[in-house]
């Protein structure tokens, strides 16, 4: 939730510190920071954006080639200035940064007071650094070992970075839990939250694994141990995507970029993974375990936000086409209600970010209960991934807006080859049926591009409706998860309450709040229930609700009945949501924009949550 930024080398360290901040002010913006060596420590800290930061600082006064930054996101502390990252230690010898949560901050830092420690924030990053302090003193060792013994002390999840005043030639890096990442340069290191403020200056990286920590010289040296004081050989990869994709290419707003990005995301997530003409699918990790999967008594999907929402589509999916029990989970609430779980299950955790805490927490609970764990992630050597018995990335790319678009396509898609393939396996499923799918599923990417020409109209309607107080969403069957999703969108950008319901539950209750200032937005697309939601939106018009239906081109019964239609292509049905889900992040574009909105870096918002 929050972005670290470090670099050792012989170039100008501020200028490379504050653009890679920049870089990842999308993981947390309430506040920003940087220390610099340059004989002494120079630190300047601020609440607010970077830009923020950058405007106290004097010209002149950053010259140093070591150094590290820091944007925020308050988990412990409100975001002002005393609060914002790095923190120095008592001694003003050393200073940190840190993205994640110490747990057991407080008895660490009522025994640092015991000791004569004076402590001016509220964080918990405080208590750390002067917990490395105090090893330091205490065991009269080096400072990385001081990390080392300081960290197994800790309870918690942290991605770290130290310098220390009498040493300008060393960087001392971190992790449990959060993510960082260290890039391999020409007499130069960087270390950063994830690689978009690393990859203009070197595609060289290597990943801290868990409970990892690396010690970096100016000298180029640079060696990584575990906490168990155990050396590791370091895997250097090298980065698949580009600067490029990280900038907006265009676009005003990443989200906008991301969804018209999901075209090729879904086309690169399917790459090499099916053949439709030959009717293979081949999906990593799925073979090794084939045994496994194939015999597993029920699949749960365990996952938080947008990705839950397309772990709900992965159960329809797989109970349709694979006849095997699917239980979709909430991680947060999974990983406390002491749910049954032994070695016959498969546990799916979907995540975009890879670092989501309770999404984590819940894997490690399924694993130490046996079940298999596959890991269906979009970044590359995230903790969840690492985590995971087998998996697949989504290779969406880099997805900066907070509000998740390319990843949930990705996500479905990909859960609809696991579904196949599980068919395939149980042979549930004729072959001319799932080639004609799997032909279907290679035009999707062709069927979002001729959504995307709705915009214009999309965008009209987001200009009648933008002052909206509420919004319902209502779905059917497949339509249903997404008519969750697009009411997420709504909310989470444009700040108007919005619920996503099944069409059929309104008799249930909320019909009561259908009136004429109640926008209902319909996914109506179905084929197998189209009757019973003409039905649905007849009673909402007799009430005199707004109706915004998405329908299949060419529908005439709902067109007659509706305020708004929008046409999107005909699909088979249960690949509808990959279609549906488009317009419907536009109109909750379109609405957050007209209301003056962030909608890269929502309010309250972080776009990876590391923190339960
Ligand atoms: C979706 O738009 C939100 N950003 C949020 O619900 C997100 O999906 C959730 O926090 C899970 O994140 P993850 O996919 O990275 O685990």
């Amino acid at each position: 939730m929050c972005g670290i930024v470090g670099y050792i080398g012989n170039k100008e360290a501020f200028p490379i510190i504050i653009k890679g901040l920049k870089r990842l002010e999308y993981r947390g913006y309430d506040s920003a920071g940087i220390a610099l060596l340059n004989g002494g420590m120079t630190v300047f800290k601020k609440a607010g954006k970077v830009a923020d930061l950058e405007g106290i600082i004097a010209p002149g006064s950053t010259t140093a080639n070591i150094g590290i930054g820091h944007t925020r996101w308050a988990t412990h502390g409100e975001p002002n200035d005393v609060n914002a990252h790095p923190h120095l230690s008592q001694s003003g010898e050393l200073a940190i940064i840190h993205n994640g949560i110490i747990e057991n901050y407080a008895p660490l830092k009522e025994m640092l007071q015991k000791r004569g420690y004076v402590f001016h924030s509220d964080t918990d990053t405080e208590v750390l650094v002067n917990l490395i302090e105090e090893v330091q003193k205490t065991e009269k060792t080096s400072l990385d070992n001081a990390v080392r013994i300081a960290l197994n002390e800790v309870v918690g999840a942290y991605a770290i970075v130290v310098l220390n005043r009498n040493n300008p030639d060393q960087l001392i890096a971190a992790r449990k839990g959060s993510p960082l990442v260290i890039g391999i340069g020409e007499d130069e290191f960087f270390v950063a939250s994830d690689a978009s403020p690393i990859i203009e200056y070197t595609k060289n990286v290597v990943y801290l694994d868990e409970q990892e920590y690396a010690v970096i010289n100016r000298d180029g040296q640079y060696n990584i141990r575990t906490l168990g004081n155990i050396e590791k050989s370091p895997e250097i990869k090298e980065l698949e995507f580009s600067l490029e994709t990280i900038e907006k290419g265009g676009f005003e707003h990443f989200m906008l970029k991301e969804i018209y990005e999901q075209p090729k995301a879904i086309e690169d997530s399917l790459r090499g993974r099916m053949n439709a003409r030959q009717g293979w699918i081949k999906l990593g990790g799925i073979n090794e375990y084939i045994k496994r999967i194939d015999n597993a008594e029920r699949f749960i999907i365990t996952a938080c936000g947008t990705s839950w929402h397309s772990g709900l589509i992965g159960e329809y999916l797989i109970e349709d086409l694979a006849r095997v029990p699917v239980e979709v989970e909430y991680a947060s609430e999974f990983r406390y209600r002491n749910p049954i779980i032994n070695e016959n299950d498969v546990v799916i955790a979907i995540s975009q970010s890879g670092e989501t805490a309770d999404t984590l927490a819940a894997i490690e609970i399924a694993k130490e209960r046996q079940a298999l764990i596959y890991g269906l992630c979009n970044v590359i050597g995230s903790s969840i991934a690492r985590a995971s018995n087998a998996g697949s990335y989504t290779h969406a790319g880099p997805e900066i807006g907070v509000a998740s678009t390319k990843a949930f396509s990705t996500q479905v898609s990909l859960i609809t080859l696991i579904a196949l393939q599980l068919a395939q396996v149980k042979g549930t499923l004729p072959t001319s049926r799932l080639r004609t799918i799997l032909y279907e599923l290679e035009n999707i990417p062709k069927k979002i591009e001729e959504t995307l020409l709705l915009d214009a109209q999309i965008k009209e309607i987001a200009a009648i409706y933008k002052d909206a107080s509420n919004f319902l969403y209502l779905g059917r069957g497949y339509n249903f998860p997404v008519a969750l999703e697009g009411a997420l969108k709504l909310k989470e950008i444009s700040y108007i309450h919005a619920e996503g319901y099944p069409a059929a539950e309104m008799k249930h209750g909320p019909i009561a709040l259908i009136d004429e200032n109640m926008p209902v937005v319909f996914l109506a697309t179905n084929q197998s229930a189209y009757e019973k939601i003409v039905s649905n939106v007849q009673e909402v018009k007799a009430r005199k609700g707004k109706i915004i239906a998405v329908v299949h081109k060419g529908d005439t019964q709902i067109r007659a009945l509706a305020d708004h239609i929008i046409e999107v292509p005909e699909t088979e049905e249960i690949l509808s949501p990959l279609i549906t889900i488009v317009p419907l992040q536009l109109l909750a574009y379109h609405i957050a924009i007209m209301r003056g909105c962030n909608v890269d870096q929502p309010r309250n918002l972080a776009k990876s949550v590391t923190v339960e």
